[in-house]
């Protein structure tokens, strides 16, 4: 088998970051479990560059937050209980359209969520993505970690919407508690050149979280699944989901077993796993897979056994009739096991 250099990974990622339009607008939605779809011709908005970065404190927790997103690690064992980063699943730091971008991420919230069903501010939708996909344990609300987080999203809003004329040092400087909320609120500082341009305070977002794609003409199946696994995923996921790591740290991330997302996450569904697959994976040839080929490697992947759902007590049937359904497998039986009954634990990191 051959092993991809450090070279291979990062024409990857390049061939990944200009991936040209895949069409899909995402409009707006009051309920934010299922992500949108729809169709827009054109092109993705830009974010900015790092040469657009505001002075000051400011910019410096844009900069934090940055290196949090794409090197969440650097805040284990506090927080993260696997081995991922944010930026495994929101791809090119959170600004690739079709893999949930922070710049549309942010213009959301605050927002209902069927999943706690309350209104999340943007620290709220966060911190789920602590709970769940990095298994972990969120920071605190008001946590400078999330302030940071927030920030960066901010400054990738701002700019992705003002678009070539965006100049960094006519942003608004909200207060924390402002950052932490999200840019989906009466009293938002939209850009005066953004307005001046004609942009709405009700912006579309196109390339929105992960674009929904057909249900299959085939139920998906895990054997088909497999085959598409060892076919186009086990060089860099490794043969059993494990993911690769090079010096400690992983080049390519697992996807199933103890260190990845939990039984909780929105990944753990084959249909958002299916989405995210068709518009991201293989890494760099995004668009390979048939719509089938997608939804049965992700059935494959989300059969097989990860950290247990955070919001499990005793009981995984009811465990399965509260939070699961659809197209989460928890609780079923596959091959001659029930999901979940094997679960690896939560945030097994913890610091004591
Ligand atoms: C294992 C993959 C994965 C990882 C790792 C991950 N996320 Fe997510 N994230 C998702 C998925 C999937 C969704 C969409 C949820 C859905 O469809 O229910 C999401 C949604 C979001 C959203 C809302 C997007 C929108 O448009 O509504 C934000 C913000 C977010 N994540 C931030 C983060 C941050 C910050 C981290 C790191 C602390 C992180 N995510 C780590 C998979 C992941
Ligand atoms: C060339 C190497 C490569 C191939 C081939 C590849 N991936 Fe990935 N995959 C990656 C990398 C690298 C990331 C993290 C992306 C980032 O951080 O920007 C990733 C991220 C993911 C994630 C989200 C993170 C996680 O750990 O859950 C999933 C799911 C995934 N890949 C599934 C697949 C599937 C399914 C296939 C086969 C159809 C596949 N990948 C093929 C390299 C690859």
């Amino acid at each position: 088998m051959f092993r991809l250099s450090s070279s291979t990974l990062l024409l990857g990622l390049s061939l990944a970051t200009v991936s040209t339009a895949y069409a899909a607008d995402v409009g707006k939605l009051a309920i934010q479990d299922e992500l949108p779809v729809g169709q827009a011709a054109g092109e993705y908005p830009r974010p900015p560059s790092w040469d657009q970065l505001p002075e000051g404190e400011l910019g410096e927790k844009v900069l934090r937050g940055y290196e949090h997103f794409v090197n969440t690690q650097s805040l284990a064992p506090e927080f993260v209980g696997n081995g991922l980063n944010c930026v495994n699943c929101h791809m090119d730091s959170g600004k690739k359209e079709n893999a949930a971008p922070l710049w549309a991420a942010y213009m959301s919230y605050p927002a209902f969520r069927k999943k706690n069903n309350k209104i999340n501010d943007y620290q709220e939708r966060i911190q789920g993505c602590f709970l769940y996909s990095m298994n972990g344990t969120p920071p605190p609300t008001d946590d400078p970690v999330l302030v940071e987080l927030s920030a960066y999203a901010y400054w990738l809003a701002q700019g992705t919407l003002t678009g070539e004329s965006f100049d960094p040092a006519d942003m608004a400087v909200p207060s924390d508690a402002e950052l932490l909320k999200g840019g989906k609120r009466d009293d938002f500082p939209f850009m005066q050149s953004y307005l001046d341009a004609g942009g709405s305070k009700e912006p579309a977002l196109p390339g929105r979280g992960y674009p929904v794609i057909d249900e299959p003409e085939q139920a998906p199946d895990i054997a088909r699944g497999k085959t598409v696994y060892e076919q186009e995923c086990s060089v860099c996921h490794g043969a059993n989901g494990e993911g690769q790591m090079v010096n400690e740290r992983y080049v390519f991330p697992p996807l199933w077993g103890p260190e990845t997302y939990n039984w909780g996450a929105g990944m753990q569904r084959v249909n958002t796993a299916a989405y995210f697959i068709k518009r991201n994976m293989p890494l760099g040839q995004p668009g390979k897979l048939t719509d089938q080929q997608a939804w049965d490697v992700a059935m494959y992947l989300d059969t097989r056994e990860r950290p247990q759902d955070p919001r499990h007590h005793d009981d995984i049937a009811k465990t399965r009739e509260q939070f699961h359904g659809g197209k989460s497998y928890y609780g079923t039986e596959v091959e001659g096991k029930i999901l979940g009954s094997e679960s690896y634990p939560n945030h097994p990191n913890k610091p004591q």
